[in-house]
């Protein structure tokens, strides 16, 4: 049984509060868009599809509590919910594509009951197209792990961060169901430890034997042959292919690259944002310094000037492949990706 990272309860959404784990398994239930927004602010709800999703349901929640029948004021407050839940985090890009299908079927022009039932489905559908997708690209991803291989992740990018199979974890969790004898080395992830303690958690749960290590000893593994490929998640990836990733992928990347190991990036279509040219247009989040100076909320640093961008980009020749539900792209990703949206 997959984790259930949020679920839509007629008019309100529960979600499992992603920071108190793997301590605590505490579910957090709300019919208010605003407390999901914060949600997403906070990583509570993380990881980009899952992101999409809970954006999608708070814009719902959003609509449903306009109390208004006129279509135009319905609108303008509408308006002001979608923007609240678009200013939450700038670089996933599944939370903007969330975003735009809802404003399409609100600015559809019906009347307001109807579009309040319209933006419903619409965030229903958008869950189960996003649990769908990485389903099947897990199935693809699965092809590339040969049996007895060490896998090398970072972050999380199992269900708790996309509300179904997973993106690099579920090709990691299908091929250990297809009877592979697979490993996998865990980065910690810091500063928030998305691998350390959620990673580490789902691979458990699924049965795959996981050795956790911090970020820094990726290049000691991967030089001495003892890793095989390394499978990651993707943010937003770019028309060329160049990838946003958690910060520290890019570092993975290039090491993989002077150890001659495959480097996988897994990530369903709606993380694909074919409107940038390049990965330099994508916009990084930065996060407060007390993530980076904090553990735990006890300060661990003297009180200096804190760098915390939470995603950095891998140029595209860096990357063996793309999986997607889609099928697997290669170099030039630009044909691959503008022919997986002609499908
Ligand atoms: O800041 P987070 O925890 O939301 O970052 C998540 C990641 O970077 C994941 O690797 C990415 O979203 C891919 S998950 C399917």
């Amino acid at each position: 049984m997959l984790v259930q990272p949020i679920e839509w309860l007629s008019n309100k959404v529960r979600m499992l509060d992603q920071t108190r784990l793997p301590q605590e398994e505490v579910y957090l239930e709300t019919g208010d868009y605003q407390e999901i927004a914060s949600a997403i602010r906070e990583l509570k709800i993380r990881g980009a599809p899952a992101i999409g999703v809970a954006g999608g349901y708070a814009i719902a929640l959003g609509a449903l509590a306009i109390e208004s029948s006129s279509k135009d004021d319905f609108l303008e407050k509408f308006r002001q919910v979608s923007r609240t839940i678009a200013g939450t985090r700038p670089t996933a890009r599944n939370l903007f594509q969330a975003v735009e299908r809802m404003d399409r079927v609100a600015e559809a022009g019906r009347e307001v009951e109807e579009t309040k039932k319209g933006l419903v489905e619409e965030a229903v559908k958008i869950h189960s197209e996003e649990a769908e997708a990485t389903g099947k690209l897990s199935r693809f991803g699965a092809e590339l792990i040969k049996d007895g291989f060490t896998i090398l992740t970072h972050c999380n990018a199992g269900p708790l961060a996309t509300t179904g199979y997973g993106t690099a974890l579920g090709v990691i969790i299908q091929a250990g169901e297809q009877g592979k004898k697979i490993k996998v080395f865990a980065d910690e992830t810091r500063p928030l430890l998305q691998g350390a303690r959620l990673t580490t958690w789902e691979l458990m749960k699924a049965g795959i034997p996981v050795t956790l290590m911090t970020d820094s000893m990726a290049g000691y593994f991967l030089s001495r042959g003892e890793i095989d490929c390394v499978i990651v998640g993707a943010d937003r990836i770019a028309a060329n292919g160049d990838t946003a990733n958690k910060i520290g992928t890019y570092s993975l990347a290039v090491l993989a690259k002077e150890n001659n190991v495959p480097f996988y990036v897994a990530a369903p279509t709606t993380t694909i944002d074919a409107s940038l040219e390049t990965g330099a247009e994508i916009p990084i989040e930065q996060r407060k310094g007390e993530e980076v100076t904090h553990m735990m909320g006890v300060r661990m640093t003297s009180d200096c000037e804190v760098a915390n961008p939470a995603f950095d980009v891998t140029p595209h020749r860096y990357i063996t492949a793309i999986i997607t539900e889609g099928g697997i792209i290669r170099q030039p990703y630009g044909e691959g990706i503008r022919n997986l949206f002609g499908k």
